[in-house]
Parts: structure tokens; C-alpha cells; sequence
């Protein structure tokens, strides 16, 4: 079963996190049971979780501490079949721990073997850079998909992430894919073009997701990032993109 997909990028601030959260709730409003893993200690998509009837508030730092068992750290949302399994700031420092051994990058993967087979699908929200966890969350996956803005150095970039996934299978024995290059704050094929050198272009453009992510300003604005745009405004560009590229993820991933 080849069902987790981490959102990925080197650069800061691209919109991997909008991303993740966006497209996890689009993909349950179409009927599948979606897991949201974030691995990021900045918590951006972890906020938005429905709290614990008994109190408990836990996240992956507690898990990856072996202290309890992944399933006491999964939340459920106010969308039907999206649960979260949330970071916390404990997130860093834990990191900087496991970061000694090379051999603790697996841990995520580990942790999401346990329950892969009770979610249709699992997307993971992991940081920007090459630093332990954003490396742990790529381990732990099947599938990558890269988030580009299209004024930043894009190809470069995504090539810089193709180094990065070689090391991963090489070192860590895993069948990671490239699931797609995903245009985020991106309202045009021209804008897209920008920058890329057109034979470059058309070598990586079977990658590239057929739906863009427009820039929308609901996204940018306090709170409304915090939680799915599709909860507010279903109607909304951006939301009606993020089903588009969940479509083609339900398509490419042969989820029933
Ligand atoms: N399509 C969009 N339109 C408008 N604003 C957006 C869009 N996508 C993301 N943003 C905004 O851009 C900012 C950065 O987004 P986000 O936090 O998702 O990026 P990130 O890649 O996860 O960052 P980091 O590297 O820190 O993890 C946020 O303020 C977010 O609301
Ligand atoms: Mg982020």
C-alpha cells in the first residue's frame, strides 16, 4: 500500500503547510479517511484540531519519545473522515536528539507504518530545509509532492529535492516517487513558464499538477490559513483548485 504523500520543498514559504491542510480536508470531502501528520514544530496545521474529550494533548514528539502509542496522538476535525496527528514546539527539541543518528531518520516512517492501513490516505506536512525532520518526513514516504511559487528559482529548487530523494532511497532502502510539482500562489501557465528554460520545461511538465493553486488573499489572512478555505468559502477559487488537485491525487492514487 503506497498511500503516504509528504508535502514537500527546500524553500520556506512556498505554501507547503496551506497546502497539506487544504488539500488533506479536500480529499475527505470526497469521501476518504484522510490522516494529517504534521512535522513541523512551527504546528501551523496542527491548531485547527478538535480537543481531547479526556484532556490529553498529545503530538508526534510524545510518539517518536516512544512514550505513547500513535493512535492516543490522532484527532479527529470538523470534517468527517480528516483526523490530525499533530506537532508541538517539544517537536524541536526532540529533533535536535534524534537528529545524531542517522539511522532515527526512519523513525516517522516507522511511526506511520503502524496505521497506513487504517487511512485511505496519509499526508504529511514537513518543514523547509534539508534539517532532521523535513529528512524523516520524506523518509516516511511513498510519494512527494513538491509545492513551487513560480517568482522564486523553481527548477533549481525542485532539483535540489531530487538530490535529496536519491540520498533517501539510497540510504534508506525506500521506494520513494516523485508524486508531482505542485504551482502554488499561481494564477497563470505563463507565470508558471517564468524563469524555466523551455527543454528544462517540458522534461519535467508530465510532473506538474494539471490544477494550480491561485494566489488568494482568504489565504493569507489571520485564522482563515489556520483551517481549510473550503469551510469558509467553498465557492472560493483557491478552494475549488485544492479539490481539482485532490481529484487527480484520488486519480493517480487509485483510492476507491
Ligand atoms: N495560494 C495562496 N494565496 C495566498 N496566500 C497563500 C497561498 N498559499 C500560502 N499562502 C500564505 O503564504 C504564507 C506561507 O504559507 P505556508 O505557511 O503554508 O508556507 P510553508 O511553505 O509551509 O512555510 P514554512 O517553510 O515556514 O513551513 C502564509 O501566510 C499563507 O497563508
Ligand atoms: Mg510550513
Amino acid at each position: 500500500m503506497r498511500n503516504v504523500l509528504t508535502i514537500s520543498g527546500l524553500k520556506g514559504g512556498t505554501g507547503k503547510s496551506t497546502t497539506a491542510l487544504n488539500l488533506s480536508a479536500s480529499v475527505a470531502l470526497y469521501g476518504k479517511k484522510v490522516l494529517l501528520v504534521d512535522c513541523d514544530p512551527q504546528a501551523h496545521v496542527s491548531q485547527w484540531r478538535k480537543t481531547d474529550s479526556n484532556g490529553n494533548d498529545y503530538n508526534l514528539a510524545q510518539v517518536l519519545a516512544g512514550r505513547i502509542r500513535v493512535p492516543d496522538a490522532v484527532y479527529g476535525t470538523d470534517i468527517d473522515g480528516l483526523y490530525i496527528l499533530p506537532a508541538g514546539f517539544d517537536l524541536f527539541s526532540i529533533s535536535l536528539k534524534l537528529s545524531k543518528h542517522m539511522d532515527n531518520e526512519k523513525l516517522v516512517r516507522l511511526v506511520i507504518d503502524e496505521i497506513k492501513h487504517d487511512y485511505d490516505l496519509i499526508i504529511l506536512d514537513a518543514p523547509s530545509s534539508c534539517g532532521y525532520l523535513s529528512l524523516a518526513a520524506m523518509t516516511a514516504a511513498d510519494w512527494l509532492a513538491a509545492v513551487v511559487i513560480p517568482n522564486e528559482n523553481w527548477v533549481n529548487d525542485f532539483y535540489s529535492l531530487i538530490r535529496i530523494v536519491r540520498y533517501i532511497r539510497t540510504s534508506h532502502n525506500t521506494p520513494l516517487g516523485i508524486a508531482g510539482i505542485l504551482f502554488n500562489r499561481c494564477n497563470s501557465e505563463k507565470q508558471m513558464e517564468h524563469r524555466a528554460v523551455p527543454e528544462v520545461l517540458e522534461q519535467i511538465r508530465p510532473l506538474i499538477y494539471k490544477t494550480m493553486i491561485p494566489d488568494d488573499e482568504m489565504l493569507d489572512k489571520e485564522g482563515a490559513s489556520l483551517s481549510p478555505l473550503s469551510l469558509y468559502d467553498i465557492k472560493a477559487q483557491a478552494s475549488q483548485a485544492y479539490l481539482g488537485i485532490a481529484r487527480e491525487i484520488i486519480g493517480s492514487f487509485n483510492l476507491k
